[in-house]
């Protein structure tokens, strides 16, 4: 095991570019975004509490991510059932010096034994999320924040509809929006999760970032929210022919009127990210932390804005014209009074409020 340093924590793992659940004791440098971002929504969520922060890093393997909560969190807990895991977990403890509580065990195990005790619950496990789901649940505070990551995007991005259907009851869709479509799905999975245990999760910055998907959102035990966000959970409509799409199922095609529709769901209808979370993050978010903040910024941009994204290039095509630039369309829709902005899911895509038919004129205008 190396000794290795992320933001100033040390901690003790092996190096390793792709996921290998053989490894002894797991570190991939690539999450380094996924952790800076979830550090910065623990932050903002932990500035919000009034009382002592309890959290959990439930799938620790080295522990990196739970040791920068370290000074966020008075609490802090660590699982992982890998004992090399645990071994490495509680030497970045001693090199930090912190203390903590380790469980060389099952997460499940854990969660479901501190119920209702954590206020911030960090799953980052191989694959799906959903095994942990329920302990999840059981362990948030009714005040807590929740952090889930899900790497078996090939299935909600509609590569293998049939994983999809049977591991999140959904229906996917492969096109240029997809990673927005499965993002959506595992919202919905988190939802309904939550809901069942009377707790509602209302996302706070939900992002797609190369190999991954990751939600964090606040949980509150409260039956009238989870049921006024019911209302969130719908379907979504595409039409192949003109690339239509709106998050409702609809019969026909709203701008061409075809009738031959492809839809995805259930999913998640409403935002993705909550705009004054994603500013106070931006907030504090150190400005060298270059890359995560590039990130942040896109998603913060497109954050306001429920609709799905729209890839320029394929609109393009679409119109057999010449792709204009991203930021003229960004400032043309801008000056016709349409909220509009960047989206974090493709370096060509938009997110705007204007109806399909502006946006088509705008493209083929400029
Ligand atoms: C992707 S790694 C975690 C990476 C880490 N969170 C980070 O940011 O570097 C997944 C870890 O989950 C652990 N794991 C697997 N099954 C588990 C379970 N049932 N409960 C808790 N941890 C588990 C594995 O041993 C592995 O160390």
């Amino acid at each position: 095991m190396k000794s290795l340093n992320e933001r100033g924590f040390r901690f003790f793992a092996e190096v390793q570019d792709e996921p290998d659940t053989d490894s002894e004791v797991f570190y991939n440098p690539e999450m380094r975004i996924n952790r800076d971002l979830s550090e910065a929504a623990v932050r903002v969520f932990s500035e919000e509490l009034d009382t002592e922060v309890r959290g959990v890093d439930a799938t620790a393997a080295s522990g990196i991510r739970g040791l920068r909560y370290s000074d966020l969190v008075d609490d802090l807990h660590f699982c992982d059932p890998n004992p090399s895991a645990i071994e490495a977990v509680e030497r970045g403890i001693d090199a930090n010096g912190l203390e903590a509580s380790t469980h060389e065990q099952d997460a499940n195990t854990v969660l479901s034994r501190f119920r209702n005790y954590f206020h911030v619950v960090d799953v980052d496990p191989f694959g799906p999320f959903t095994q942990f789901l329920d302990s999840a649940a059981r362990a948030a505070n009714h005040r807590s924040l929740v952090g889930l990551t899900a790497t078996d995007n090939s299935a909600t991005s509609g590569s293998y509809p049939k994983v999809c259907r049977r591991r999140y009851g959904s229906r996917p869709l492969r096109n240029s929006f997809m990673h927005e479509t499965g993002l959506r799905i595992y919202i919905k999975e988190a939802f309904e999760n939550f809901a069942r245990y009377d707790k509602c999760f209302d996302p706070k910055i939900c992002f797609h970032h190369r190999h991954y998907s990751r939600l964090i959102g606040r949980v509150t035990e409260s039956k009238s929210r989870a049921n006024r966000s019911l209302e969130d959970i719908g379907y979504l409509s595409f039409c192949p022919e003109c690339r239509w799409r709106k998050l409702e199922k609809v019969r026909k095609c709203g701008f061409c009127s075809n009738e031959d529709l492809s839809y995805a769901g259930p999913l998640w209808t409403g935002s993705l990210s909550d705009t004054r979370f994603t500013e106070s993050m931006l907030e504090s978010t150190p400005e060298d932390w270059e890359k995560s903040r590039e990130l942040l910024e896109k998603i913060h941009s497109g954050s306001r804005i429920r609709k799905p994204y729209y890839d320029i290039h394929e609109m393009a095509s679409q119109l057999g014209i010449q792709s204009p630039r991203r930021d003229e369309v960004l400032e043309r829709l801008s000056d016709l009074g349409y909220v509009t902005g960047r989206t974090h899911f493709s370096p060509t895509g938009v997110k705007t409020e204007a109806p399909f038919g502006d946006l088509r004129e705008v493209l083929s205008d400029l």
